[in-house]
């Protein structure tokens, strides 16, 4: 059986039913989320890359201070995307005295080639190993490449993982690391809730289309027949829990029914809620717990102005 088929399968069989985020990363999930971050309501992705025009050169240090001068620095970044954020990061370590390389991960091997073929162009001396991967194989990469690494998890990608989930990852990424390596991770910060809504409810109905992705490949790719009229993309934020959720809603009762899985159908009542994705905001003290929970202490803390996004720079405790 295939993954998606299972993981659907798996997903619906809970209250309430559910669809992995991961999943919404095929080609044309990969576009529309690159579409996504130049909306004018989604403003994490244009905070972070201010904070690392404004601050570049100082988490560049910041990064490359464990690595011993003329030692090597491998920058491993989990899901890279476009990688337009970490080129100006790239601009700033190549000003340090490390022997830089880049290691680009992401779930989606078509983003991948981009960011390589504008990477050959843009920093053509810069040794780059593109990694089509989940993150559970950038670990093992973490774990077995010798020399000093900095770990990139940016644009407040840490927000999709639930709070267990996020400890568990930030546990599994420090293990491997020693005291010479940093992780820069990027958190998404607690504001106006409804500035927080909007930027996952966006006019033009481009994270709608995120959103009805998911059906689109699951109708393609493991022959199920979702009425895609049927459905309501619907995001809800709740201030108190910092928990930002997606939903996909159905307007009507349906039985849909899977192809991949021996035909097997499930039944959706009339506004029942299918949950396919969270993007949880931070507090800087819960920022501060979460990396104590996972063995790493914050080194420095880089934020905007306005406080709306944080880029914090972490190592191994003790
Ligand atoms: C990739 N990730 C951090 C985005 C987020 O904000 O949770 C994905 C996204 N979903 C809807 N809009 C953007």
């Amino acid at each position: 059986m295939n993954h998606l088929a299972e993981h659907l399968a798996q997903g619906f069989s809970q209250t309430p039913k559910t669809l992995s985020s991961k999943y919404f990363y095929d080609a044309t999930g990969s576009r529309l989320f690159q579409q996504i971050m130049g909306l004018p309501e989604y403003y994490p992705t244009r905070t972070e890359l201010a904070i690392f025009q404004a601050q570049g050169a100082a988490i560049g240090r910041a990064l490359a201070a464990g690595a011993g001068a003329g030692q090597p620095l491998a920058v491993v970044e989990l899901g890279a995307g476009d990688g337009l954020k970490t080129k100006l990061l790239l601009r700033e370590l190549q000003n340090q005295p490390v022997a830089l390389s880049y290691v680009p991960v992401d779930i989606s091997p078509s983003a991948l080639d981009e960011l390589a073929a504008t990477l050959r162009h843009e920093l053509p001396t810069l040794p780059t190993e593109p990694l089509a991967a989940e993150y559970g194989a950038a670990l093992t990469t973490l774990a077995t490449r010798p020399g000093a690494k900095a770990v990139l998890f940016l644009g407040s990608n840490i927000g999709n993982f639930t709070p267990a989930e996020q400890v568990v990852f930030l546990r599994e990424l420090a293990q491997p690391l020693t005291a010479a390596d940093r992780l820069l991770v990027g958190f998404d910060l607690r504001k106006d809730p409804r500035r927080i809504r909007a930027a996952y409810d966006d006019a033009q109905g481009v994270t709608a289309a995120f959103n009805f992705n998911l059906l689109h490949r699951l109708n393609a790719e493991v022959g199920a027949d979702f009425q895609l009229d049927a459905w309501q993309h619907f995001p809800d934020y709740n201030p108190s829990t910092g928990a930002m959720r997606s939903w996909l809603v159905s307007r009507r009762a349906q039985t849909v029914r899977v192809a991949a899985l021996a035909g097997q159908t499930f039944e959706i009542a009339a506004w029942e809620a299918i949950q396919t994705e969270s993007s949880y905001k931070f507090t800087l003290l819960q920022i501060a717990e979460l990396s104590a929970g996972a063995g790493l202490r914050v080194v420095e803390v880089f934020q905007d102005e306005a406080g709306d996004f944080a880029d914090v720079v972490l190592a191994v405790a003790g």
